[in-house]
């Protein structure tokens, strides 16, 4: 392992005000979004839409880091040049997805297990050689009446450990994904004490699996209340409650948290994110910056329709999502922007 390297690496992808765009979506996943907007859901439909992405023009100004998904990673824009040697050229730094999904944990309905340790030393060698520098394990956590249980935090935090650990020994830094899940209708404070146990269990394991905390980044869900739940706090709430419980459980050598959208609107995912950056300024000790997916992508690809004459179109509004993205980690970010 390159500690140097891991350490500069994560510091980049966290430095000055930009942010990581998640493009990692499983086939399974891209297929349905396309599906409800009556895209083909083909190789080659998902291939000109991740060329889309890539190419949008000046996405580096604002995107550090760009996750990508197996499929992608092999893919090339239709002149021939590999997406990820596209994605270098725009200064920015390519990742993959390494988590192979998930599956029902046994001996516990409803709840999830993310699997893909088997095999990953060797899936993290192909992946460095493909050019990542950085990777993506997402695990998801449901809340609902007697969940999550302690065997579904334990088993997918140890999971999380022991792939950032093999991440580190391949030279790629770790983007470690505990995921609470929006669905449901538990209240905002539940989510923030289902998330603390969730990484307060999470940090002890990847400090049991000897994982350099300088050397990943970590990509939670903020603090909110339920997507069904009746009561949904304003702005500033959902600000102070994800970060008081992020002081409370992230460890001051992390480098940087990047936060995913879970499924909130891309407005509402830059408010919160600019006023958490605005209200805790000087008192975070890890920089505070984005890793979305539906947040950034759903404008463009909602524009995009799969119709070549859209890509310009759907290529500024994925422009337009990054900046404003931007502008939340330094505080500006205001409502107005959005009137383009
Ligand atoms: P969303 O921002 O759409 O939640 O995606 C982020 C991600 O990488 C999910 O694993």
């Amino acid at each position: 392992m390159n500690t140097q390297e891991l350490i500069a690496t994560a510091k980049a992808l966290v430095a000055g005000d930009k942010g990581l765009l998640a493009l990692d979506e499983s086939n399974p996943t891209c297929d349905e979004r396309f599906a409800k907007l009556g895209i083909p859901q083909t190789q080659e439909m998902r291939r000109a839409y991740r060329e889309l992405i890539v190419t949008t023009p000046s996405l580096g100004e604002a995107i550090s880091g760009a996750i990508l998904y197996d499929e992608t990673i092999r893919q090339r824009k239709l002149d021939g040049m590999p997406l990820v040697k596209v994605i270098l050229n725009a200064g920015i730094i390519p990742g993959i997805k390494v988590d192979l999904g998930e599956e029902d944990l046994a001996a516990h309905p409803g709840e999830k297990i993310t699997e893909g340790l088997d095999g990953l030393r060797g899936r993290l060698g192909e992946y460095a050689h493909l050019g990542a520098r950085f990777a993506k394990w997402r695990a998801t956590i449901i809340v609902g009446s007697g969940r999550p249980s302690r065997a579904c935090i334990e088993a997918n935090a140890h999971a999380l450990a022991r792939y950032a650990a093999e991440c580190q020994e391949a030279g790629l830094v770790p983007v470690v994904e505990p995921e609470v899940l929006m669905d449901g209708e538990h209240t905002l404070e539940r989510c923030g004490a289902v998330t603390q146990e969730v990484l307060e269990t999470l940090f002890s394991q990847l400090f049991t699996q000897g994982v350099l905390l300088e050397g990943m980044i970590l990509k939670p869900n903020m603090v909110l209340p339920g997507l069904l739940c009746p009561s949904q706090e304003p702005v500033d709430v959902v600000a102070d409650a994800t970060v008081n419980c992020l002081l409370r459980s992230v460890p001051a050598a992390v480098p940087g948290i990047a936060f995913l959208s879970g499924g909130q609107s891309g407005e509402l995912a830059s408010a919160r994110l600019n006023a958490m950056n605005t209200r805790f300024k000087s008192r975070m000790p890890w920089a505070l910056a984005f890793s979305f997916g539906r947040a950034i992508q759903e404008p463009a690809l909602t524009i995009w329709r799969g119709e070549q004459a859209n890509v310009p179109a759907a290529q500024r509004a994925l422009h337009h999502r990054a900046t404003c993205n931007q502008a939340a980690r330094r505080g500006d970010y205001h409502a107005a922007m959005e009137r383009i």
